[in-house]
């Protein structure tokens, strides 16, 4: 992975690409939105399927010389059918947001109503934030997780449901550590007769393999993104029942998006296959034991977890009883320094803006790739405490720094 190529024709882009090779290589990726993908995904990826516009789907193109186009997509849909059982599947969406689009556009008028969780409260942008176009074309109402418990409050959010009448109930989430009970959102849903969007975009893996109970045959819609615990590069994926397959189909294309990924897609496809393999639930339930132990190690040292714990690959550390006048954005840059690459949160009600919020959040699937056990995740977890607890000390942080460094080098990302 040296790229050559790009060096003869652009050294400085070549110089960014093995700056990010090594930066992945010598640190620890903790953002809990990331992954490492094979090789195999990556060479799949950087194939000469960039150059191939297929629009429409196999069998029915707009464009002639797609034989290999339709063979990748037919793979890829396929393994995705069977890794997690849905009616049909759509793998073009360009990543998790455009999957959540696609719903929106297929199913909702503007002005229609969403009932989902708060940013804040471990929610995503397209889930209705102003920000975001589904805020702003969309009637959009809040639910949020317990004060006391961190955890969905699935009995108010049935209330909220009745009283606010949505068009479409979301769950699935961005900072929420415990399993989700989707037939409780499902009951929700019913109780308004609204449709429900169940985004797993960070639990894609994990779902795939078993290890986080599944919403397929439950919600309506699954969308996710492929390249998080699944592993299988960037982008995006919807799932739907039989009933709502064409509606979705067009509305991903020619509704929001043009020609396919098809080298994203080619990823996808070798992605899913490597999750086929039984290893993949070895890897997922990996992920979630180590997320346990980080989890339990940062919790014996202290720190504060939102909700308690975790039954999925992230943690949430609420600063602000440990650590009062600590911002998770200065905990972040002071983990950065020291190689441990993860983000600054906002925690449920949140007392901070969102460019500095109370909390940070942190991954375990990348690490988890790279063959981390929970022996090394343990001193993972106290070397995120020495840091956290002593953020203006360069003498912990370059002691940190080194060690991150070895453990770097004892598992090894790509070969290079
Ligand atoms: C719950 C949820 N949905 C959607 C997305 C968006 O995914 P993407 O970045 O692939 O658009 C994310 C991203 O982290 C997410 O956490």
């Amino acid at each position: 992975m040296d790229y050559d190529e790009v060096r003869e024709v652009d050294p400085e882009v070549a110089d960014a690409l093995t700056g990010e090779r090594d930066r992945q290589e010598e640190t620890l990726a903790m953002i809990a939105s990331e992954n490492h993908v094979s090789e195999a995904v990556l060479e799949a990826q950087g194939s000469v399927l960039t150059n191939k516009y297929a629009e429409g789907y196999p069998g029915a193109r707009y464009y002639a010389g797609c034989e290999y186009a339709d063979e990748v997509e037919t793979l890829a849909v396929e393994r995705a059918t069977e890794l997690w059982g849905a009616d049909h599947v759509n793998v073009q969406p360009h990543s998790g947001t455009q999957a959540n689009q696609a719903v929106y556009y297929a199913m909702l008028d503007p002005g229609d109503r969403i009932l989902s969780l708060d940013l804040n409260h471990g929610g995503h942008l397209s889930h209705g934030h102003p920000a975001n176009f589904t805020g702003q074309i969309y009637d959009v109402e809040q639910y949020e997780v317990d004060p006391e418990t961190g955890r969905i409050d699935y009995e108010g959010l049935r209330e909220m449901a009745e009283a606010f009448d949505p068009d479409i109930v979301v769950s699935g989430y961005s900072a929420y550590p415990r399993a989700v009970d989707w037939e409780e959102i499902q009951a929700a849903a019913d109780a308004a007769d609204a449709y429900h969007l169940a985004d797993i975009a960070h639990i894609t893996g994990l779902v795939a393999a078993g290890v986080h109970p599944s919403p397929v045959g439950v919600a309506d819609f699954v969308t996710g993104s492929t390249h998080k615990t699944i592993r299988a590069g960037r982008g995006g994926i919807v799932m739907c029942d039989a009933e709502y397959a064409d509606d979705i189909d067009k509305a991903v294309f020619p509704g929001g998006q043009g020609g396919p990924l098809m080298h994203n897609i080619a990823g996808k496809a070798v992605g899913f296959k490597e999750a086929l393999e039984p290893e993949f639930e070895t890897y997922a339930q990996a992920v979630v034991d180590n997320a346990r132990t980080l989890g339990d190690t940062l919790a014996d040292h202290g720190l504060e977890l939102v909700s308690g714990g975790t039954d999925t690959h992230l943690v949430l550390v609420d600063l602000r009883e440990s650590h009062p006048d600590l911002t998770g954005g200065d905990a972040e840059d002071a983990l950065a320094a020291a190689g441990v690459v993860l983000n600054a949160n906002t925690v449920p009600a949140e007392t901070r803006s969102p460019f500095n919020p109370s909390g940070i959040r942190a991954g375990t699937a990348g690490l988890t790739t790279r063959g981390f056990d929970e022996t090394a995740i343990e001193e993972v977890g106290d070397l995120i405490y020495r840091v956290v607890d002593d953020v203006d000390s360069e003498d912990v942080i370059y002691e940190v720094g080194e060690r991150v460094v070895e453990l770097c080098e004892e598992f090894p990302l790509y070969a290079r």
